[in-house]
């Protein structure tokens, strides 16, 4: 019960590390607010945690800015305040930059930038009425390390560590500590996508693992984890930090 009396708002929370991080917090003991665009997803996610009334369901789209604020006012009616966050909703793109437009440059920032910079901006409020709090940001091993075919997502991923590390500075006086956690390959719809279209998938997962030390895909618990140890008093003394949970590539 390591978040006992927590009460936290996930973004992304139907699917993959969003959904994972959303059953792992309940279990500790925390309230949850689970927010996605997906309806239907977002619903089947919550009915497999044994969530009780302790987990809310909130549908909207983190890139449309009053949605946002209408979502984090639901969030924190529901839970009767808000000590913490989890942005862990966003989107992948693999396209050549000569044939990525305008409009995908700007659906993957509003989305994996944007977005969260709106949750937090309309939950900032109600954190710093709670006393403090954690901001946990899902961003990527893309944003601290270039892939071929994703600069519109490596950039927005980059920019998303900054804007952590950025607001962490800014926020420390409120009490509030913001850090992200980079994620390498996780066992997911996102990552499943990304190389089962390919001609032949079987040979564009193994040369995706050859870039990483530990020759295994990573599960949602393994970002979970990371995610529940940053939105925790264990990690009291930490702030502005950029977590790698990829399986050892962005050290080497
Ligand atoms: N899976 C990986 O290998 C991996 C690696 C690095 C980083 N990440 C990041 O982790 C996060 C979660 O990814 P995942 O792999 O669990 O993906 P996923 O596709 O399984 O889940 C993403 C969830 O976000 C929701 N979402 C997308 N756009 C939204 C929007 N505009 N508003 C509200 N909800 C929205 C989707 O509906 C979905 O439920 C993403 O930010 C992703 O970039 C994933």
């Amino acid at each position: 019960m390591r978040l006992r009396g927590r009460r936290i708002l996930v973004t992304g929370g139907a699917s993959g590390i969003g959904r994972a991080t959303v059953g792992l917090f309940v279990r500790e003991g925390a309230r949850v607010a689970a927010l996605d665009r997906d309806e239907p997803a977002l619903l089947r996610a919550a009915a497999s945690h044994d969530g009780g009334p302790g987990l809310a369901t909130i549908v909207a789209d983190v890139s449309d800015e009053h949605a946002v604020e209408r979502a984090v006012h639901r969030a924190v009616a529901a839970l009767d305040g808000l000590d913490g966050i989890v942005n862990a909703a966003g989107v992948d793109l693999v396209r050549p930059f000569d044939e990525t437009s305008a409009d995908d440059w700007g659906r993957l920032m509003s989305v994996n930038l944007l977005g969260t910079v709106r949750v937090c901006r309309a939950a900032l409020p109600a954190m710093r009425a709670a006393g403090g709090g954690t901001i946990v940001n899902i961003a990527s091993g893309a944003g601290l390390r270039p892939l071929e075919g994703r600069t519109a997502y490596c950039s927005s991923k980059a920019a998303l560590v900054m804007f952590s590390k950025a607001l962490a500075l800014e926020l420390a006086r409120h009490e509030i500590r913001v850090n992200a956690v980079c994620p390498g390959v996780i066992d997911t719809p996102m990552f499943r996508a990304s190389y089962e279209s390919s001609d032949d998938p079987a040979a564009e997962l193994e040369r995706i693992m050859d870039r990483f030390a530990i020759k295994r895909v990573g599960k949602p618990t393994d970002v979970a984890h990371a995610a529940l140890f940053l939105s925790s008093d264990e990690s009291a003394h930490i702030t502005g930090s950029a977590l790698a949970v990829d399986g050892g590539r962005a050290f080497h």
